[in-house]
């Protein structure tokens, strides 16, 4: 039986990652702290995911365990010597950073390095995924120039249309501490794939969306806008008039992106995975569509100044992935995302 260690495994994209390959028969091992709890308090509690995963799931076994904790997680790899590691732990808000910026550095960084001396040193032939982000980007895609839609903001460039590509440069931008340590972590995967031969790849998430996130207004935007509107709380736009445009994939069709890569994986891999443009929404789009799945008005709040560092339009470039692994593509569709998040009873 194939063996998977999933760090964050509480989380929106872990948790998912948990189910996918459990289902298809694998033993998983996860480890997730609840972090995001203290993070974000009690909208970021994944103690119900976890309790999900224990009721649903037939071979996971869950470690309460820090991925600070280099030594903690030395012996946890070298005990259940994985087939595959699925990296999603993090500290994933911009917002949280400028507060907790040791707690930030030391999970989404050094995190990541315990975890790869960890597998360097007892399973180096084992694929290693790491879940970055397209916030290593900074926001130098900000620079792409731009037209103001009714909307949403759009590329002005055809050239610009099908996204942001891996080719986009990650220095000399304004990252916000988040992405500073998110880009440190990602150029340690890649590291360990170029300088050791680990096969590593970085996927650089969009907006990675699901039922099974537990939406915090500092971070899970399309699972926090749907709390908000059910719960009828005051959303904050901040700044770019809301149309600011993400674009948002489902959790579902990230793991059969990670699955397309343990079957044939290489080293030092970058890739971007988001929606792409056809699941691609600004902040007011995505407002009006949950308005009127839930017959709710939502009461929103505008804040002039922008998130730091925050994208005005990002659409994610799939064409780099989708040439390396043919057979993947998105399967869940702007729409579906919306209806199962609307109709999801979870906290
Ligand atoms: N959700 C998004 O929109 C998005 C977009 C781009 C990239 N990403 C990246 O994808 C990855 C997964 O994101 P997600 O949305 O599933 O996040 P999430 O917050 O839902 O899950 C992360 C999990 O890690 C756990 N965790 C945090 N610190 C830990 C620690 N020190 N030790 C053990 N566990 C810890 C948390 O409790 C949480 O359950 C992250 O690296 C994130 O930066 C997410």
């Amino acid at each position: 039986m194939k063996r998977v260690l999933i760090t964050g495994s509480s989380g929106l994209i872990g948790s998912e990652a948990v189910a996918f390959f459990d289902h298809r028969g694998w033993a998983v091992h996860g480890v997730d702290n609840n972090m995001r709890l203290e993070f974000f308090g009690p909208d970021g509690d994944t103690t119900w995911n976890l309790k999900r995963l224990q009721r649903d799931t037939r071979r996971f076994t869950h470690h309460d365990l820090d991925i600070r904790h280099r030594e903690g997680i030395r012996e946890l790899v070298r005990e259940c010597r994985p087939d595959l590691v699925v990296h999603c732990a993090a500290q994933p808000s911009h917002d949280l950073a400028r507060d907790r910026p040791f707690d930030d550095f030391e999970i989404n960084a050094v995190g990541t390095l315990n975890l790869l001396e960890a597998v360097r040193r007892c399973r180096p032939e084992s694929p290693f995924i790491f879940v970055s982000t397209n916030k290593v980007y900074g926001d130098a895609p900000n620079e792409r120039p731009l037209v103001e839609l009714p909307t949403r903001w759009d590329y002005a460039d055809a050239a610009d249309h099908e996204g942001i590509d891996e080719q986009c440069r990650i220095d000399t931008s304004l990252h916000s501490l988040f992405g500073v340590s998110k880009a440190a972590a990602d150029l340690l995967v890649q590291e360990y794939g170029r300088a050791f031969g680990v096969p590593t790849v970085c996927f650089r998430g969009g907006c990675l969306t699901g039922p099974n996130h537990s939406g915090a207004e500092l971070h899970g935007f399309l699972a926090y806008l749907a709390r908000a509107t059910k719960e009828e709380r005051v959303y904050r736009i901040y700044g770019y008039k809301g149309k600011q445009v993400r674009d948002n994939i489902h959790a579902y069709d990230v793991c059969t992106a990670l699955l397309a890569f343990s079957e044939a994986p290489r080293a030092a891999a970058v890739y971007n995975l988001g929606g792409g443009r056809a699941n691609s929404v600004s902040v007011l789009e995505a407002i009006g569509r949950f308005e009127d799945l839930l017959g709710k008005r939502l009461r929103v709040e505008s804040v002039d100044q922008p998130r730091l560092g925050d994208h005005i339009c990002y659409i994610t470039d799939l064409r780099r992935f989708k040439a390396d692994y043919p057979g993947w593509e998105i399967t869940r569709s702007l729409d579906d995302i919306f209806r199962e998040l609307a109709a999801d009873p979870s906290p």
